[in-house]
């Protein structure tokens, strides 16, 4: 089966970029959102990242419209059932994700695929209330998904050597560099990085040094682009806090369980950059530690 066209269930952070991609990797995108508002925020996102592309003359503002033009938005989920591969990117919620799947097993042609970008819930959770599991894996992108080369395409128990091979495939046609592996909560990356980030919100707990400095510390004693904090604020305090509870219930080791100080900066509302605060203020310039 040759893919043309692409779902993309989810328009925030993660589905709009992997929209993104795929639209510019030359595929028909139908992405979709709750609603009409949530909609136009998404497609805003990526009419911003292209026009980006276009100032740093990576792309003419021709290719900015002809990408636009092979995404299609809606808030009809069955209109996704012309794609030959659904990726869901959506909240880790299970019980959302199982539902937005079981809908489309029922109305998808039997060859679909089904891929979700989860960060750490289990892929065969959500493959097991299909009537496809053989046909389900996960496609976990990071954040920025048009500026990250990894992909990591995740085999479950019940996932067949073609539905891999042809998930692997398509990731490389996006032009991204995938790796392979198994469906353990937070797979690769997050298996390391996510006690990392919780590490750095220990050590400011601890007073081991101002938020600022445990930044500058990794950024410039290991050449990490972002200091951990500055990445946890990226990728969503109320994100890693669900993921740290997923990734503790699994494995019962204290190095993912959730700090008390991301429980408190959660409960607030200070979900980091996309809230304007979190570790750090983003309300002038320059962000400024918040705490
Ligand atoms: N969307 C699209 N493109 C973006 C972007 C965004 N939000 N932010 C930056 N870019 C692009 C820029 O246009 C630029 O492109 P160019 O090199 O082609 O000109 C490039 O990224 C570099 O941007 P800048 O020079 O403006 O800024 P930086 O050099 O500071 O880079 C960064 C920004 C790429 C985000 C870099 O800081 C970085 O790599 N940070 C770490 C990101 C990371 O670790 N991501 C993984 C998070 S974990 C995850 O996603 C897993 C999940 O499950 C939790």
């Amino acid at each position: 089966m040759e893919i043309k066209t692409v779902g993309v269930v989810g328009c925030g952070l993660m589905g709009s970029g992997i929209a993104q991609v795929c639209a510019q990797a030359g595929f028909d995108v139908i992405v979709h959102e709750l609603n009409d508002d949530l909609l136009a925020k998404g497609l805003a996102k990526i009419d911003k990242n292209l026009s980006r592309l276009v100032k740093k003359e990576k792309i003419a503002e021709a290719d900015k419209a002809n990408i636009l033009k092979k995404i299609t938005g809606t808030s009809d989920l069955l209109r996704l059932k012309s794609a030959q591969i659904i990726i869901e990117a959506v909240s880790e919620d299970i019980a959302v994700k199982r539902s937005i799947f079981r809908t489309l097993d029922e109305e998808c042609p039997p060859e679909t695929i089904f891929a979700t970008n989860t960060s750490s819930l289990s892929v065969i959770e959500i493959a097991a209330r299909t009537n496809r599991a053989d046909k389900f894996c996960g496609l976990h992108f990071f954040n920025p998904v048009p500026v990250m080369p990894l992909v990591e395409v995740v085999r479950t128990i019940t996932t067949t050597d073609a539905t891999f091979e042809q998930a692997f495939a398509f990731a490389k046609k996006l032009g991204k560099k995938p790796i392979s592996c198994k469906d353990n909560s937070g797979f690769v990356v997050n298996l390391l990085l996510v006690p990392f980030m919780l590490d750095a919100i220990r050590a400011v707990e601890n007073g081991v040094a101002s938020i600022a400095d445990i930044d500058k510390g990794m950024q410039l004693g290991c050449g990490h682009p972002m200091g951990p904090l500055t990445l946890l604020d990226f990728v969503g305090l109320d994100t890693t806090y669900f993921i740290a509870n997923i990734m503790f219930d699994e494995y019962r080791e204290q190095r993912y369980a959730p700090p008390p100080l991301l429980k408190r900066l959660v409960l607030a509302g200070h979900f980091g950059k996309k809230t304007g605060r979190g570790f750090y203020d983003y309300s002038g310039d320059e962000p400024v530690a918040a705490l």
